[in-house]
């Protein structure tokens, strides 16, 4: 996983300054966690195919979860930990059936909903400047989880099935060269 963090952070341009601004701002930013907790399970509950994924009843202990990886992240209390709770998201997602399209497309809204708090409490640039600290953050957090979620599942079935990957690399290679050759003539 460390060169995985060091990838997005490196690509994304996240630094610590980063944190340093996500721990000033917490005393505001903590404050919408019950409107982003809200509106996140609104929108899920609201489209059937996540919907079902959720359960019926589960409602408040899911929230209780998204407040929780909220206010973590913009406590902006970053330490390797931090990352390493991000990265199990991903092992929780493959047993819950969470798609990456899903996560991504939550993500998105969590990131819109915090920049349209952020220009209403700071119009004059801070905003900006908090958004963005926000939305590196998330998005090496959406990079962990998804990449957490592909290797753990390719993990699972090399140990489940007994292949190791490295071995049969060229063989896929062959494979997916005609995977490619399909999508692309739109068979
Ligand atoms: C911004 C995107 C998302 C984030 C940051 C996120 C975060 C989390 C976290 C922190 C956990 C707890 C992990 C643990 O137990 O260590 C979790 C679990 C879970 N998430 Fe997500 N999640 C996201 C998107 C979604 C979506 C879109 C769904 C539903 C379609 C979903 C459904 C679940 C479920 C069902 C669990 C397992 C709860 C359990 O069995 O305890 N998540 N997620």
């Amino acid at each position: 996983m460390e060169q995985l963090l060091k990838d997005l952070q490196g690509l994304t341009g996240y630094s610590q300054n980063d944190a340093e601004l996500l721990r000033q701002s917490a005393p505001v930013t903590r404050l919408w966690v019950d409107e982003l907790a809200q509106a996140f399970y609104d929108t899920l509950y609201a489209y059937p195919p996540t919907q079902q994924i959720l359960g019926e009843g589960q409602r408040a202990e899911r929230e209780q979860t998204l407040r929780a990886w909220y206010l973590d992240v913009v406590s902006g209390e970053v330490t390797p930990r931090f990352w390493q709770r991000q990265w199990v998201v991903g092992l929780v997602h493959i047993l819950r059936r969470v798609g990456n399209p899903y996560m991504l497309a939550m993500m998105s809204r969590a990131q819109t909903f915090f920049l349209g708090k952020c220009l209403e409490h700071w119009p004059d640039g801070r905003g900006e400047q908090v958004f963005g600290a926000f939305k590196r953050t998330t998005d090496v957090i959406a990079g962990l989880i998804a990449e957490g979620y592909f290797r753990n599942y390719v993990l699972a079935m090399e140990r489940v099935a007994g292949f190791k990957l490295a071995l049969i690399g060229r063989m896929m290679d062959l494979e997916v060269r005609k995977m490619l050759e399909e999508a692309r003539s739109g068979a």
